[in-house]
């Protein structure tokens, strides 16, 4: 059975209004603002409304990423959406989204791969479309990472941040689109970023809520060296599987959670910073939004041509991570 060339047809991203810099942090928990840009990169990161739920931010990327692809909701065969911060249980975000968009004929589930969720999202959806089962899907990064952080827990509050990312995937010319996917995870990590509160090992009761465990806890140490490793073994074994090598990468577009990480990658990879798509100064880390959210701002800014090659890479809680790349 031959495949069909599966690539994305449209992208597009939304952000919240409202800005957390770093000096207002620096009024919420002992830190100040060289600690957080010279450990992390980041400057500021935004913040959903208390209205705010995961949806309405992945409604508002996803209609443009329509626009730009120039297909209307009606005509989507599959909606997928990657969070950790849905907007309630159940229904899933995916199938609030469907509604709002009135995307009828769309079949419609989350994923939860954390910062890898994404990744996982693009490989699941362009499979249907290669199989020739589906013509038009969405794929969507949304996170409120805002609603599950602990603003006094100085280890966390500084990183994340919160918006969504979307894109529409279709068939595209031969040569071009997804090349390949190395996604991976190792479970034995899990308890390195967690939380353990609001599900069936740990119902939300008075004492969960007391101990935090509705909020994000992580050793941060470990996961930036987890991370350190698997962004170049991940992006080197997409690049592997795809027949291509370092040198053919035009642009990098990393899961933005720290630029330690996305610079020991850069090292890893011989590339340049002119090669990378970078803009944790402005979001912190958005977790599956993460990349859609820097490919829709890449895009933006005419940092991607006709025939570039594309490395995206990510990694997260799981552990997970993913890489894929695509020739645009
Ligand atoms: O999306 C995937 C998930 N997350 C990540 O990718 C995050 C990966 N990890 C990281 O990015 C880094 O580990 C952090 C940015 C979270 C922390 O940086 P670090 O260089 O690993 O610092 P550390 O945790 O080793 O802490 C160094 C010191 C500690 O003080 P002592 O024990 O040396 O006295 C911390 O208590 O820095 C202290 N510290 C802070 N100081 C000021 C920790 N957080 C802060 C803070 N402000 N916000």
């Amino acid at each position: 059975m031959s495949l069909l060339p599966v690539g994305i047809i449209g992208t597009g991203k939304y952000v919240p209004d409202r800005v957390l810099t770093n000096k207002e942090l620096e009024q919420m928990v002992e830190t100040n603002d060289e600690w957080i840009v010279s450990r992390t990169g980041i400057r500021e990161r935004r913040l959903s409304s208390p209205e705010q739920a995961s949806s309405d931010l992945a409604y508002e990327a996803s209609l443009k990423a329509l626009q730009a692809a120039g297909i209307t909701a009606e005509q989507l065969d599959l909606i997928i959406v990657a969070t950790i911060t849905p907007d309630m249980s159940f229904p899933s975000t995916a199938c609030l989204l469907q509604d709002r968009l009135g995307a009828k004929k769309a079949a419609a589930f989350d994923l939860s791969a954390a910062c890898s969720g994404f990744i996982y999202g693009l490989a699941n959806a362009s499979n249907f479309i290669a199989m020739g089962q589906y013509k038009y899907a969405l794929v969507v990064g949304a996170e409120c990472l805002s609603k599950i952080t602990d603003y006094t827990d100085r280890n966390t509050c500084i990183l994340f941040g919160d918006g969504a990312g979307a894109v529409v995937l279709g068939e595209v010319a031969e040569g071009r689109g997804f090349k390949s996917f190395e996604l991976g995870a190792d479970g034995s990590g899990g308890e390195l970023l967690k939380v353990t509160g609001g599900g069936s090992r740990c119902p939300v009761s008075p004492q969960s809520i007391e101990n935090k465990q509705h909020f994000i806890y992580m050793a941060g140490s470990e996961v930036f060296k987890f991370a350190v490793r698997i962004m170049g073994n991940a992006a080197e074994e997409a690049l592997r599987k795809a027949g291509m090598g370092k040198s053919d990468i035009d642009l990098l577009v990393p899961h933005q959670a720290n630029i330690r990480i996305i610079q020991s990658a850069l090292n890893r990879l011989d590339l340049s910073e002119d090669k990378c798509m970078i803009n944790l100064h402005k979001y912190g880390n958005v977790s599956a939004a993460s990349i859609p959210i820097a490919l829709a701002e890449a895009v933006e800014e005419g940092r991607v041509n006709e025939g570039d090659c594309l490395v995206l890479v990510g990694f997260g809680g799981g552990l997970t991570w993913g890489a894929s790349v695509i020739v645009w």
